[in-house]
């Protein structure tokens, strides 16, 4: 590949050699590692029995968070594994009080559903939802967000990447805003961890949530969850358990004496299989660069769009590049029958209702899949050539 990506990193992903593989905001191709990591996980279980949980296993959740980290930005010792974004996203609201007046969510209707669902179950704890409107399907107006967010909020939680348009919020203008009426700002970076750059420290957001099943290629049950450090020592969730006691071998049933950092935040016995299989493709995604992935996920995002602009496809992702992330949304009619088709042509791609079908090409595509795909999607809709 003349991108600077080797075709040894190509290699690593078995599923290429079978597939055109477009769907990495979805699931992101599985690496030969993760099948390493997982046979490491049986041997550990099989041969160290119970020893193995102090030999790495307990501290799986921040040992693989470092590894997050290393990618989004954050400081060693500041990011938890977390079963999924929903847990994550739960345990973070279930250290802010919201009784008071200053008890407002603000969020936007282009959030992920799960994320919505669980800010509504809020409302009983005395949570108020304001979710700015989307005027287009496509973005969220930043100053319409930031009108929304004043001195009754208690946080924002947005997504820094919509994942119906792949459409780049300005995290920046939310942090400052939100930060001076004192409101916190939480960011879902499930959409952007791993193909657009991303730097949860320099950005100033106080958490951040996310999962390595898609553009980080770590595969289910590995989601994440950053809390700013010096936030960290200030919050105290009530959704815990024994992992984030300061020593939870001592079993006192009489005082929760909580743990520093990441620890605090995270809940009972981890996940260790998943963690395991996640080792590999993060160790890719950090090794390839996020720079290098981004130059080529643009790259890509462009010939889809140029592609759509000459076939007459409207298209429901950002032109811009500074505001678009790794997928194109391409709004055609019969969008999950268009789906279903390239599916039986072994070219994986997704669709959503009222959004259009999902193509995202990642660092271990090639030119040529993109075109292909685009050529039988062409050959579907019957459209010219
Ligand atoms: C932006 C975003 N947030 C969250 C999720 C999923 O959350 P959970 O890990 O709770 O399933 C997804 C997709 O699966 C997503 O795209």
């Amino acid at each position: 590949m003349t991108d600077g990506i080797d075709r040894a990193i190509r290699d690593q992903f078995p599923i290429l050699a079978k597939k055109n593989y477009l769907v990495s905001h979805s699931l992101g191709a599985m690496p030969v590692g993760a099948r390493e990591g997982l046979m490491q996980y049986a041997d550990e279980w099989e041969t160290k029995g119970v020893v193995a949980w102090e030999e790495g296993w307990w501290e799986l959740p921040v040992t693989i968070g470092d590894k997050v980290g290393a990618i989004i930005g954050a400081p060693r010792g500041s990011v938890g594994m977390q079963p999924n974004v929903s847990l994550a996203t739960g345990v973070f609201l279930s250290s802010l009080p919201f009784e008071g007046k200053r008890n407002k969510i603000v969020t936007t209707d282009m959030n992920f559903p799960t994320n919505l669902y669980l800010f509504e179950g809020w409302e009983s704890a005395g949570a108020r939802v304001v979710r700015v409107p989307t005027k287009d399907d496509v973005s969220v107006e930043t100053e319409r967000l930031i009108a929304a967010i004043d001195a009754e909020t208690q946080v924002v939680a947005i997504s820094h990447v919509l994942f119906r348009s792949s459409y780049i919020q300005d995290v920046a203008a939310v942090v400052a805003k939100a930060h001076a009426v004192d409101a916190l700002v939480l960011i879902d970076v499930y959409q952007s961890a791993g193909t657009v750059p991303l730097h949860v420290s320099d950005l100033g957001v106080d958490a951040a949530v996310g999962g390595c099943l898609k553009w980080l290629c770590g595969g289910p049950g590995n989601a994440f969850l950053y809390v700013r450090p010096d936030r960290a020592r200030e919050l105290k969730p009530r959704l815990t358990g024994w992992q984030s006691h300061e020593k939870p071998f001592a079993f006192d049933r009489d005082s929760f004496r909580r743990a520093e950092g990441a620890w605090r935040f995270l809940t009972g016995t981890p996940t260790i299989a998943t963690m395991r299989a996640a080792e590999a493709g993060l160790g890719i995604v950090h090794a390839v660069g996020m720079d290098k992935i981004r130059a080529k996920s643009l790259r890509l995002t462009r010939l889809i769009l140029d592609r759509c602009d000459r076939e007459g496809w409207p298209v429901n992702s950002p032109r811009d590049d500074a505001v678009r992330g790794g997928t194109v949304t391409i709004a055609l009619p019969d969008a999950e029958q268009l789906k279903d088709e390239l599916i039986r042509n072994d070219i994986l791609v997704d669709y959503r209702p009222s959004a259009g079908v999902r193509i995202a090409p990642h660092f271990y595509n090639t030119e040529e899949e993109v075109l292909a795909a685009l050529d039988a999607l062409a050959a579907i809709t019957g459209a010219k050539r």
